[in-house]
């Protein structure tokens, strides 16, 4: 887990977030659907974080600003308005009033955005911006329950192997099963300080799921932990 920022601090991290459903776990671990879905069954917005950071990627991508440069991409994204709308359907970033979401799931993107998503300020600047999203709703992410929303209600933390994420990516999009497995693997390695798991979070193995498994899984665990019952345990789910 990252240390937590100045911002994180200024937050207090004992506040509550009744209403917030955390989804984190690697790429490809099928979080984005699955929020997506749960939060339409529950009548929600879903809110995609992973949007912010490729919105920034896309933006130091498209200038030629050093990555690494952790000052040249803040003040880049300083001079810049980036603007995400959560929606039930889906969300849509906004760069200096321009719809960019279609630009954002790219290999080009993918390849940077472990780097820029490595700058503390970044993180701190992400997590400005999600923390003002009125609540309910439910998100994914890789440190949203840990970090960005320690409070929130209902934690889940979704896992595959990395076959199946790669199976599922090839899915997506058209590409090679062994470099969309190696860029996976990258990805993996990049995000690692952000993959830790919350403590309290429900840990959710989707490897032998269907996509609907896993929402029915999820939904059962929320609808059992909000009427204090302590049924047994969902398919899939262990603590
Ligand atoms: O979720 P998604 O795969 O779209 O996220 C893209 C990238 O954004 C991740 O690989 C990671 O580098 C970064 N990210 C992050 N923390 C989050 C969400 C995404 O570091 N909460």
């Amino acid at each position: 887990m990252s240390a937590p920022s100045r911002l994180d601090a200024e937050a207090g991290s004992d506040a509550r977030e009744p209403s917030v459903i955390t989804f984190d776990g690697p790429a490809a671990s099928g979080k984005s659907s699955v929020a997506q879905r749960v939060a339409r069954a529950l009548g929600i917005p879903f809110v995609s974080s992973g949007l912010l950071y490729r919105a920034a990627t896309h933006l130091v991508a498209h200038s030629g600003t050093d990555a690494f440069d952790q000052a040249a991409v803040l003040a880049l994204l300083g001079a810049h308005m980036v603007e995400l709308r959560p929606d039930v359907a889906g969300n849509d970033v906004l760069v200096d009033g321009r719809s960019v979401t279609s630009e954002l799931h790219t290999d080009r993107v993918d390849a940077v955005v472990s780097t820029v998503a490595g700058h503390p300020a970044v993180r701190a600047w992400v997590s400005q911006q999600l923390r003002r999203v009125p609540p309910p709703f439910a998100i994914d992410g890789r440190d949203m329950g840990s970090v960005v929303f320690p409070g929130a209600r209902h934690k889940f933390y979704l896992t595959a192997s990395p076959e199946e994420r790669a199976r599922r990516r090839v899915g997506e999009r058209a590409a090679d099963l062994a470099a969309v497995a190696a860029a996976i693997a990258r990805r993996d390695q990049g995000d690692a300080r952000q993959l830790a798991p919350a403590a309290d979070a429900l840990h959710v193995d989707t490897d032998e799921l269907e996509l609907d498994q896993v929402v029915a899984c999820v939904l059962d665990a929320i609808r059992a932990s909000d009427s204090g019952s302590t049924a047994s345990e969902p398919q899939g789910a262990a603590s």
